[in-house]
Parts: C-alpha cells; structure tokens; sequence
C-alpha cells in the first residue's frame, strides 16, 4: 500500500480550500475532500429515496464497514474498530468495562494529557477510581521513566496520548505499555494526533486499546470517533455504557439483561452516526491510497523546514527536534501569540493557537514548501513588524 512520491499538485485539487488560503491546521480540522460532498449527498440521496429501508441497505452495518476502512491506517485486524460520536465516548466505554472498588483501581495518567481525559476520569472517582496524574519536566513532553515508575500493581488503566496535541511530543509507548503489561495494567493510547500522520502499527504495538477521530489527519470531519480494543481482550470485557445496538439480536428488542453481540459491536451504543460515518470515509480512503508511510516522509520535511525557519528567525520552537520525536505539527511560541495568531488568521494563514504552548502549525501532505515560507514570512512580519 502507499506511493513512495505524493502528487502534491494532484491531492491538492482534491481540497478546494486550499486555493483560499494557507491551510495549516490539520491538527484541529483537516481540510474537506471534494469525495466527501458526494458521499454526503450519497447519504442525503438513501435518506430521501430510500427512507427507513435505507438501515437495511447498508446503514446499519456502516460502523463495521467504517471501521475496517480505518484499520489498516491504525496497523489493527478488520472487525476490532467500533465507531463513535467522538473520543470521550469511547474512552467512556472502555471506562465501564471495569471495576474500581478493589485493589486494582488506579488511573495513571500524564498531566499533560488531554484535558478530556483528566475530566472524565477524575468523574470516575465517585466509582472509586484513584487517579495519579505524573508530572512532565516541562510543557512539552512525557517524562517516560516517571510514567513507568507510576505504573504499579494498583494501577488499572493508563490513557496515553501517543502524540501530545500541545508539542507533538511522540511518547514511548511500547516502554509504558511493557510495563503496563509486566503488571496487568491496560494502555488506552490515544491516537487522535498520529492516525493519519504518523504511521502507526497498534497490534504490533500491543495496545490494549486505541482512541481518536477523524477531525484532524485524517480528512474525515467530525462525528467519526473510534474504539480498537485487541481482538483477544475484546470478547472478554462486558461494557456498562452500552445500547441496544451492543445486544446480540438488536431487532428482537429483549428487554431486560443484555444478550452481547460479538466484537466489535459489543462495543457499540445506540443508532450509528450515519453522516459522520459517510463523510469520514472519503479522507480514510484518500490517506489509505497515498500511504500513511509516504505522508509521514513529507510531513517531517515541511516540520524541519519550518523549525529551522522558526529557529532562524530567532522564535522559540516547543515541538521535538529529533524525528523519531516529533509528530506532525509545530508549535512556535512568540510574545502575545494569541493575538498573533488572529492577525495571521485575518492574512489567511490558517493556524490556531494553544495556551502554555505557542502557535500550532500544521503542514499536511497537501501542503507546499512555498506555503510554509509564506507563514514564516507573514509570521516574522508581524512579529518583528
Ligand atoms: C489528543 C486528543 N485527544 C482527544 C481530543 C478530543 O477528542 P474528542 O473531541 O473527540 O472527544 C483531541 C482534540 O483536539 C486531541 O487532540
């Protein structure tokens, strides 16, 4: 699968917002591809022409078909993703396949991790979970000794952002997940920043379960979260947060205890996200048929040439150096960088900014060195005046 060279000057037709502006924040909303308008008017057409027949059609199967899209991109078997509305979802799921009233109810996490993570489980303390939160050296990275230093037999699950949204700091995983295995802890790796960006391999990996969307890398736009859970784990865990899309025989409408269906759907909630699901499809296939390989090759270019463009121009840059290191974006941290970044947005330079970190900039295969020179140089001018 993949090209070694990406047609840049081909993909970027398939994204019409790239002739309007300087797209540079895929990691916050990759750009639309035009496939995504027809396979959103693909499902506007079922619904209109086909109504309530249209579940039989192929709807009610969508997650499933969905999922096997992406799993080649996550590195996981075909029927281990469930899809759902987005990440707090799915790590609420995998919240509720356990217990937190014996000795093993620990959640350790990174204070750097997304605040979601942070929130919702600090909401499982009043089931008994204890959270112990490890503190980074600094804003922009894990410290991985200390992660693996607070994994202990106490401890029951570790959500693990594989690249930190804030520095696209690139964690150790297979060090936290070892010794999350060594004492019978499971990983949750959040994957948001990586899929599609960071090739990615979680069944070599070993994650016991793997999290994100389809909002940023992936093209997909919002509504298309996802849920790996490792096939030999999966048919061994009975989730609380569940619907009736999670029964055996969902039409049968049993009421009473739940009759599991297999994986992934046991995994599931209530009615899919049908239109999340259809457009999501369109990016998934876009990055499927490029390569995640190849995108990962011209995304370390564009970041290089923008760190020593940052660097030259005498910005402090709080993304890693090393490749192995760095995710796909960069975060330049320059005096009031929120109203920098407003100014750069009002030039049609299309970034975001993060508070604590700096301004995030985002090239992505259909990005150009000429586009990053133009942010550094817009960049330097209102910075420098
Ligand atoms: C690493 C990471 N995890 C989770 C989220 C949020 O996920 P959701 O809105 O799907 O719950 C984000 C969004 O920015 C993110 O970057």
């Amino acid at each position: 699968m993949g090209i070694d060279t990406i047609d840049v000057d081909r993909w970027r037709r398939e994204f019409p917002i790239l002739e309007t502006c300087t797209y540079l924040v895929s990691h916050s909303l990759g750009a639309m591809p035009r496939r995504a308008r027809t396979y959103l008017e693909q499902f506007a057409n079922e619904w209109d022409v086909r109504g309530v027949r249209a579940w039989h059609e192929g709807w009610w199967e969508i997650g499933r078909v969905t999922g096997d899209l992406l799993a080649p991109i996550l590195g996981v078997e075909p029927g281990t993703i469930s899809m759902h509305q987005n990440v707090t979802v799915a790590q609420g799921i995998v919240g509720s396949c356990f217990g937190y009233n014996g000795p093993r109810r620990r959640i350790v996490m990174s204070e750097l991790d997304f605040p979601s993570n942070h929130y919702l489980f600090e909401g499982f303390r009043r089931y008994g979970a204890e959270i112990a939160y490890v503190a980074a050296p600094d804003s922009t990275r894990i410290d991985t000794q200390r992660m693996v230093d607070a994994i202990d037999d106490r401890t029951l699950l570790v959500p693990l952002s594989y690249v930190l949204f804030r520095s696209a700091y690139v964690a150790d995983a297979a060090a936290i997940i070892e010794k999350a295995h060594h004492v019978g802890a499971h990983v949750v790796l959040d994957v948001y920043q990586a899929a599609g960006a960071v090739p990615l391999d979680l069944a070599a990996l070993g994650a016991d379960f793997a999290v994100g969307g389809s909002v940023k890398w992936l093209c997909g736009g919002p509504g298309a979260g996802y849920l790996y859970v490792r096939p030999d784990l999966a048919g061994t865990l009975e989730p609380g947060f569940i619907g009736w899309a999670s029964h055996a025989q969902p039409f049968e409408f049993l009421t009473g205890a739940v009759r599991r269906a297999g994986t992934p759907e046991r995994f599931q909630s209530g009615t899919p996200n049908v239109p999340a699901l259809y457009s999501a499809r369109a990016g998934y296939e876009i990055v499927g048929e490029i390569g995640v390989a190849a995108i990962r090759r011209r995304s370390l270019a564009l970041t290089r040439r923008l760190i020593d463009g940052a660097r030259a121009a005498g910005f402090r840059v709080n993304t890693p150096d090393r490749d192995e290191e760095r995710g796909a974006s960069v975060v330049v941290d320059v005096p009031d960088g929120a109203a920098v970044t407003d100014a750069l947005v009002a030039r049609s330079v299309i970034v975001d900014h993060r508070p604590g970190a700096g301004i995030r900039i985002a090239p992505h295969f259909y990005n150009t060195e000429t586009e990053i020179d133009h942010a550094l140089g817009v960049l330097r001018e209102l910075v420098n005046g």
